[in-house]
């Protein structure tokens, strides 16, 4: 006997349950599907188990899309505002951690039990570990084929997530059902990742690995003032995570290091106090103390100040403020927190997140070319796509 629901759900992410609930509780009888043991498990291991929900500035301007104007609809209509009511009425303690990020005070597993919440309240149902083996569409709706038996349903809803860390569960599922449709797919590649370099350029920078540092990190007018992180494999850290959306391989990025300071003053005028002092020395009283030895030692100027013309001094600040680097790669979806590109939106309609050309089949979440900065915007976009879907179906 097959089940049927007025709307089926593929993928029990932040998506997929706010998708959920928020058709349930609209009187929608709503299943949700999933090949995973456990729902939400991207949201455990989120903000380094403290989940970062959302982002009290999101707004279209920090999203990356082939359509920019996409996303303005949905984050207009569910917005960290309206998160933060859900959040509060559960009575889970956030804070504020720098740039506008709220995190949990306990922990991203008191997220996760809110949406399960919200689904038992709306008489969602659940089901785990079930494998979706074929999808196909009548007249009256969807039929799908799973592990747990057929479902039918007049809705199928598609947040099943991208391609970033695939040891989790993540998987092509959604490309594959839009292509199935007539749906395009946007070029797919990991974003929020850390950047790698060539062995040689790696070894040269070997003795920094750990060493982190606030930076300005710019690819073309492009650029993010974070920390970054010099690492085994290459350049890590929030600023380089953030830069990593932007870089396309044989590029160059350009990192300023301590941009605040002028470093090019600061060593002329120790030179003028006191030209006794090492270079290392004085780098190293705004510099992490490796970083400075390495500049100095680079630049081959590991000897007192008044031994240095004034022209050597401003040279190595140049590379501080302005150290040209081609990365060889990326560490990959290994790594990568998120999946740049997607379900090409071109298809889908802004306000429902609906297939402009299949009636009853919805993308949301991370499977649509809709792709966020570090820092809570992309599980702001799976709220608000998900909510968008869910007041549709
Ligand atoms: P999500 O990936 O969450 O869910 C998809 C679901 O579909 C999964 O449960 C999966 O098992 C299921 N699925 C996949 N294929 C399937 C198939 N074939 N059949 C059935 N089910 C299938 N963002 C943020 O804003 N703040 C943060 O703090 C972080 N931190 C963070 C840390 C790490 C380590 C990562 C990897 C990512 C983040 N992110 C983040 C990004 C955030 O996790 C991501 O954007 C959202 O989880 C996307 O939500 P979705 O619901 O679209 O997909």
């Amino acid at each position: 006997m097959a089940m049927t629901y007025d709307v089926a759900i593929i993928g029990a992410g932040a998506a997929g349950m706010m998708a959920a609930f928020t058709a349930g509780r609209r009187g929608r009888s709503v299943v949700v599907l999933d090949h995973a043991k456990a729902p939400g498990e991207k949201i455990r291991i989120s903000g380094g188990g403290r989940c970062n929900f959302t982002n009290i500035h999101a707004g279209p301007k920090n999203y990356i899309s082939e359509n920019p104007h996409f996303a303005k609809s949905a984050l207009a209509r569910y917005t960290p505002s309206d998160f933060i009511a859900l959040v509060d009425r559960h009575k889970i303690a956030w804070h504020e951690k720098t740039l506008g990020q709220l995190f949990c005070d306990d922990s991203a597993r008191d997220i996760i039990r809110m949406l399960l919440d919200e689904m038992r309240a709306a008489h969602v149902e659940l089901k785990l570990s079930c494998e979706i083996s074929d999808v196909a569409k009548n007249l009256d709706g969807f039929r799908l084929q799973t592990s747990d038996g057929t479902v039918l349903a007049r809705n199928l809803v598609i947040a099943s997530g991208g391609k970033s860390i695939p040891k989790m569960a993540a998987t092509g599922f959604a490309y594959r059902i839009a292509e199935q449709f007539g749906l395009s797919v946007t070029e797919t590649r990991p974003a929020l990742v850390p950047l790698t370099l060539e062995p040689n350029l790696l070894s040269s920078l070997s003795d920094l690995a750990g060493v982190a540092v606030e930076a300005d990190i710019a690819h073309g007018k492009t650029h993010f003032r974070e920390a970054m992180l010099f690492t085994h494999r290459g350049l890590s850290g929030p600023a380089i995570l953030q830069i990593s959306s932007y870089w396309r391989e044989g590029d160059e990025i350009v990192m300023s290091l301590e941009p605040d300071r002028d470093f090019a003053e600061i060593l002329k005028s120790a030179k003028r106090d006191n030209g006794r002092q090492q270079v290392q020395t004085v780098l190293a009283q705004h510099l992490p103390k490796r970083l400075a030895q390495y500049l100095a030692e680079t630049h081959k100027l590991e000897r007192p100040l008044a031994d240095l013309p004034d022209k050597a001094l401003v040279a190595l600040a140049d590379q501080i403020r302005g150290w040209r680097l081609k990365p060889a790669g990326s560490e990959g979806y290994r790594t990568a927190e998120v999946t740049l590109g997607g379900i090409d939106t071109r298809k889908l309609d802004s306000r429902s997140m609906q297939a402009k050309d299949v009636p009853g089949l919805f993308f949301i979440g991370e499977c649509v070319d809709v792709t966020g900065w570090l820092g809570g915007y992309n599980f702001q976009w799976a709220w608000a796509s998900g909510h968008a879907a869910g007041e549709s179906v």
